[in-house]
């Protein structure tokens, strides 16, 4: 497996696989890895011929007071699990190489990005849809895979590719659980033993909102107002929002009579975790619709 640091190498790559006509799977991440990552990494490889993983802590996605600085790092475990999965190229650069002096440039997708996580995270999405669209520039990828757990910017993302007419094909891949069905996400490594156990209650409150769907519940004030009351259980929980939305636009919706994203982020802590749910009106889960 090779390590590429520089954009212009990357590319150099890039162009030479697509002259052999061979196609590109992409996954970008912010490292410190997980079985969720690596569960992307098996579906790029499975529908590409070779395949790239990017590992970027990518400071513009981060608000002033968020974890910019603590987020976990660790290249050299996340190399050792890319090599052994049998990926191609890390693709690893710098912060001075994504942004050199006098960066100004922005990708910004409109509406989609303005509830949900883009309400409580101003400039976040922005930051994403920049960095991705630069990542893609310098991977040039035919496919890249994104994870569900970030619905929202896997929305953000599919309608920034349709817009932009970039040539990627996009896929979303299953969130990845651990047995007690909190989601995987590199965050949870900033629980303690306790947070950890009270974590449980972002897919309880989900389960629990389907359950209700499933028993032809279908206001969704009464939804949230259950789910509120399986978060208050953990007494290190704080409700940042819990919401449910169509998912054209991502709004609110009063009543439940198509497909919806039920949506959550939750303080355990000084922890913030988001999970979700796609759902019909009848509480089935659904896949995620590219
Ligand atoms: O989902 C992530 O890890 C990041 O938001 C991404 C897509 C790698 C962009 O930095």
């Amino acid at each position: 497996m090779k390590l590429i640091e520089r954009v212009r190498d990357m590319q150099a790559w890039a162009d030479d696989v697509r002259a052999g006509g061979e196609r590109i799977g992409f996954v970008p991440t912010m490292g410190y890895l997980h079985e969720g990552h690596l569960s992307l990494v098996r579906l790029a490889k499975g529908s590409s011929d070779r395949t790239v993983v990017s590992i970027f802590v990518n400071p513009i996605q981060f608000g002033p007071q968020e974890d910019y600085n603590r987020y976990p790092r660790d290249l050299d475990r996340d190399i050792g699990l890319l090599r052994d999965l049998g990926v191609d190229v890390t693709f690893a650069p710098s912060v001075g190489e994504m942004y050199p002096e006098g960066f100004c440039t922005y990708v910004d997708v409109e509406g989609l990005t303005e509830g949900l996580c883009g309400a409580y995270r101003p400039g976040h999405f922005r930051g994403v849809t920049t960095v991705v669209t630069k990542l893609f520039l310098a991977v040039k990828p035919h496919l890249a895979v994104f994870g569900r757990k970030d619905a929202q910017q896997a929305f953000v993302i599919r309608r920034m590719v349709r817009d932009l007419n970039m040539d990627v094909e996009v896929v979303v891949g299953p969130t990845v659980r651990e047995v007690d069905g909190l989601a995987m996400s590199s965050r949870n490594t900033y629980l303690s033993p306790e947070e950890r156990k009270q974590a449980t209650v972002l897919y309880r409150a989900l389960l629990r909102a389907k359950e209700l769907m499933e028993g032809g519940e279908r206001d969704t004030k009464v939804i949230v107002g259950e789910m509120e009351g399986i978060v208050r259980e953990a007494p290190s929980a704080r409700v940042e929002y819990i919401e449910i939305v169509d998912t054209e636009k991502l709004k609110p919706v009063p009543f439940v009579d198509g497909e919806v994203l039920v949506a959550l982020a939750v303080w355990i802590g000084n922890t913030r975790l988001i999970d979700n749910m796609i759902v019909d009106a009848r509480g089935d889960e659904l896949n995620f619709q590219i």
